[in-house]
C-alpha cells in the first residue's frame, strides 16, 4: 500500500498524531511523513490539519472500509451469499471492475467497494462524483441464465430494496424516484446504474452499482447538479457506521438479486410503491432533447413509468429518459437533471 493511503488509515480517528510517532510507526523519516500528508491532501482532497507541538490530524475523522467489519455485520446467510469481497482504497469505477472480473469468470455475489473512484459513472453516461472516503461505491455482481430481457425490473427491485434498508437505519423520509434515485426530501442520496453484459436469450452478467453519499464535501460538489444531501447531514456525524450501513445494504441487495431470480419484479412492487416519491405529481420526462408532461402514476408490472398525458396513460421505459417535477411554464427547460 501506497505511504499516503498507510499515512490516512493512522489519521482516520481525526485525532492529532505527532510527526515522530507517526514516523516511527510507519518505518519513515519526519520529512518523509510531511510529503504523505502533501500528497494525501493533494491526491485524496482530505483536510490535514498540522500543528506545531501537536501533530497532524485530519479535520474530519473517517471510518474506513474494513472487510472484516463489514463481513462482521452481516447475517451468516447474508455472508453465505458474498463468494468474493474486494475493497480498494482507490480503482477507476467499482462497476467497470466488476464488468472485467466477469468476463474472467468471478461468480455471482462478488462484492465490490472502493474508497474513491476515478472514473466513476453514473446513469446516461454522467461522471459520478466520487471523493476519497466521502461516500459509499458498492458494486454487486449477479448471474442469470435468462437473457436481458427478464432484468427490466432489476433495479427498482433494488432500489426499494435499498430504500428499505436506509430507513432501518434512522433514514425517515427515504424515497424514490423512478427509475434508480435514492432521495431524502427530493434532495439526491444516492444512485444506482446497472450495467449488464448478456448474449440475446441468455445468460447474463449484471453490475448493480450504488453510490451512497454519506460525507460530502462543499467544495467537493462541483460537478453535482441537483440538490443533494448526505448521510452525515440526515443522521449527524457518527449517527452510523459506513462499514455497518455498506454490509446492511450489501445483504439486502444479494437477498434481492437472489429473489428476483426466482420470482421477479412481482414481490417489490408494493415496496416501490411505498417508496415512490413523485406518485401523484405534475412531473416531466426528457427524452432526448424532447419534454413530455403529465401526472406520474406509479409503475407497470413490468417496472416502467406511468404517466397520465392529456387523459391518456403513456408508458415509459427507463433507458436514457430521465424523469424530474414539472418546472412553472416560464422556467427555460434545462438538460441537467438526473
Ligand atoms: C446515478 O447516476 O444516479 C447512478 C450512480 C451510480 C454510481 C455508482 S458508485 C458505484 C458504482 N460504480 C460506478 O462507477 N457507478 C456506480
Amino acid at each position: 500500500m501506497e505511504t499516503h493511503l498507510r499515512l490516512v488509515r493512522y489519521l482516520a480517528d481525526g485525532q492529532y498524531h505527532s510527526g515522530e510517532a507517526l514516523a516511527s510507526a510507519l518505518g519513515l523519516s519526519r520529512a518523509a511523513i510531511w510529503k504523505a500528508v502533501r500528497k494525501a491532501s493533494e491526491r485524496l482532497g482530505l483536510v490535514i490539519e498540522s500543528r506545531l507541538g501537536k501533530g497532524y490530524r485530519l479535520t474530519a475523522p473517517l471510518e474506513l472500509l474494513d472487510a472484516e467489519r463489514l463481513l462482521g455485520a452481516m447475517s451468516p446467510a447474508g455472508r453465505g451469499r458474498i463468494s468474493r469481497l474486494e475493497i480498494h482504497d482507490a480503482i477507476d469505477s467499482t462497476n467497470a471492475q466488476l464488468l472485467r472480473a466477469g468476463q474472467v469468470g468471478a461468480p455471482s455475489g462478488t462484492l465490490c467497494l472502493a474508497e474513491c473512484q476515478t472514473a466513476g459513472r453514473g446513469r446516461r453516461g454522467r461522471a459520478w462524483v466520487s471523493p476519497f472516503g466521502a461516500n459509499l461505491y458498492l458494486s454487486l455482481l449477479w448471474r442469470y441464465p435468462g437473457g436481458p430481457g427478464e432484468l427490466g425490473g432489476l433495479s427498482l427491485a433494488a432500489g426499494a430494496a435499498l430504500a428499505r434498508v436506509l430507513e432501518g437505519a434512522g433514514v425517515a423520509d427515504i424515497g424514490l424516484k423512478w427509475p434508480n434515485d435514492l432521495l431524502w426530501r427530493r434532495r439526491k442520496l444516492g444512485g444506482l446504474l446497472l450495467e449488464v453484459a448478456a448474449e440475446a436469450q441468455g445468460p447474463s452478467l449484471v453490475v448493480v452499482g450504488l453510490g451512497l453519499n454519506t460525507q460530502l464535501r462543499g467544495d467537493q460538489v462541483q460537478g453535482i447538479d441537483q440538490p443533494w444531501v448526505d448521510l452525515d447531514e440526515i443522521l449527524g456525524p457518527g449517527g452510523y457506521s459506513r462499514n455497518q450501513l455498506a454490509a446492511h445494504l450489501a445483504e439486502a441487495l444479494t437477498a434481492t438479486l437472489e429473489a428476483y431470480g426466482r420470482e421477479g419484479l412481482a414481490p417489490f412492487l408494493p415496496l416501490w410503491d411505498r417508496y415512490d416519491r413523485y406518485r401523484g405529481e405534475e412531473v416531466e420526462i426528457r427524452l432526448g432533447d424532447r419534454l413530455v408532461r403529465g401526472i406520474q402514476a406509479g409503475i407497470t408490472a413490468q417496472g416502467t413509468l406511468r404517466l397520465e398525458v392529456a387523459g391518456e396513460t403513456r408508458i415509459f421505459h427507463s433507458g436514457e429518459v430521465s424523469l424530474r417535477l414539472a418546472q412553472p411554464e416560464t422556467a427555460p427547460a434545462t438538460t441537467r437533471t438526473g
